[in-house]
């Protein structure tokens, strides 16, 4: 805590405030500790918060416990608690304010500080926050002496959303008749909260559209089309195709969950990128050729060797292979390079020839679900979740994505990779090689 209190000359709460305010500060430490650990609730949270800040402002108006104020000598261990106090309520990181029974400011936090600029001790709360919820709360908290919860937005951007705990001083003399504010920040569970609705909408969106056609169909077969046994043989096949886009998508929902799970578990066994690489593109070769497509494979001299989970890392290259086959030109040249950078990462690009994605997809693109065209990527049995795959992969790995493209000029997405230190050099020569 940094601003100065004005001094009080009417004050003779000194000598009173003395005998508990030492207690009230070990107090509010040990609960201020136990919240650390989680193992408070809000009210007792608020409690511990008040003896800190009341302790605090009444050994300020005392004049004897300013930090660096008195000699040490002079302040002997109760001034030395007070500086602690004071250094664990300025490192809250949530906004703390403590004030009168008038609503003016007598103790802030730097975070209540750098939340509302003109907070100024002795100045009215309104000054500073005009917000009416939250002063009405004050109002309500000080005349009813319960704790009252308000909602405070602050409207600049971005945008943060915080719930204000409002909670009347218990305890004797002046200043225990004032108020303390406690700001949680919303924002974050807000976003995520909002990100979590809008994944179940997409996923029901998605399962929705193939069911519903298969039920037509089932309709049509029980109904018109009993005895047409040309139509039965189509619409079976077209039950068939969505059916599977089912399968394929609940497939893709629980390997993102578990990646999800094992995000901070970072792989341990040491696997080889140059096979990795190789047994995908073999994989891959009849789909490209199905597509008219060219897989240009170039693998510089290695080692590629990192910790990696095999599998997972085989489902980024077959995704950014596969993107390349079904998105880049039909007839074109896909370009797979695996090199190791100056620094010496792993390098994996893959890049191609097609008609490239416009400037404003790209940050979009590893979001759950985004596609750039949804009717072309379903059309081709996608279900927009393999880059978000990719992406969760890669910070499993310690690794990103770049993706560059311009429209008309194809598309290169690079990956980068931690090696395993220490790695031997390859076994394998370079090799280049098309299919
Ligand atoms: N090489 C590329 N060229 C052009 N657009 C691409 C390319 N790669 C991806 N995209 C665009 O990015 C979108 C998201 O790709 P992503 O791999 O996440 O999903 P998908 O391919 O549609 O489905 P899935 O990977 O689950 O089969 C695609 O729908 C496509 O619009
Ligand atoms: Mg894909």
């Amino acid at each position: 805590m940094t601003d100065p209190l004005p001094p009080r000359q009417d004050d003779d709460a000194a000598t009173p405030a003395t005998g508990w305010r030492a207690p009230a500060i070990a107090v509010g430490l040990v609960l201020l500790w136990l919240l650390a650990w989680g193992t408070l609730d809000a009210p007792t949270l608020l409690a511990a918060l008040a003896a800190l800040a009341l302790a605090l402002a009444a050994a300020r108006r005392g004049g004897g416990a300013r930090p660096g104020g008195a000699p040490a000598a002079a302040r002997g261990g109760s001034g030395d608690r007070l500086a602690a106090a004071d250094a664990v309520l300025a490192r809250i990181p949530d906004p703390v304010i403590l004030l009168d029974p008038g609503a003016h400011v007598v103790e802030a936090n730097d975070a209540a500080r750098a939340l509302l600029p003109n907070l100024r001790p002795g100045v009215p709360l309104s000054f500073a926050l005009r917000d009416p919820g939250v002063l009405d709360g004050v109002e309500q908290a000080l005349r009813a002496g319960a704790v009252v919860r308000a909602e405070y937005v602050e409207r600049v951007s971005p945008e943060r959303a915080f719930e204000v705990q409002i909670g009347p001083m218990a305890g004797a003399g002046e200043a225990a008749r004032g108020v303390l504010l406690f700001f949680r920040d919303l924002t974050a569970a807000r976003r995520l909260e909002h990100m979590r609705v809008d994944f179940i909408a997409n996923a029901s969106h998605e399962l929705r559209t193939p069911l519903a056609s298969l039920l037509g169909f089932i309709e049509t077969l029980q109904g018109p089309a009993r005895n047409d046994a040309a139509a039965r043989e189509r619409f079976l096949e077209i039950m068939r195709q969505q059916a599977r886009r089912m399968t394929r998508l609940i497939d893709d929902l629980l390997s993102l969950s578990r990646i999800e799970l094992r995000a901070h578990v970072p792989p341990e066994t040491p696997v080889d990128m140059g096979d990795i690489v190789r047994q995908m593109i073999d994989t891959l070769a009849p789909l490209a050729a199905e597509n008219g497509a060219e897989i240009a494979l170039a693998i510089a001299e290695g080692p590629f060797a990192l910790r990696g989970d095999r599998d997972e890392l085989l489902r980024v290259v077959e995704n950014l292979v596969e993107n390349a086959i079904k998105y880049g030109a039909s007839g074109g040249r896909i370009a797979v390079d695996l090199r190791r950078d100056d620094r010496g990462r792993i390098l994996l690009a893959v890049a191609d020839s097609g008609p490239g994605i416009a400037p404003e997809h790209l940050p979009r693109l590893t979001e759950r679900f985004y596609r750039v065209d949804t009717a072309t990527s379903r059309a081709k049995g996608g279900t927009g979740l393999g880059l978000a795959i990719v992406k969760h992969i890669l910070n499993r790995h310690g690794g990103h994505l770049a993706i560059r493209s311009r429209p008309g000029e194809g598309a290169a997405f690079t990956v980068t990779l931690p090696p395993l230190s220490g790695a031997v050099p390859h076994r394998h020569p370079p090799v280049t090689r098309a299919s």
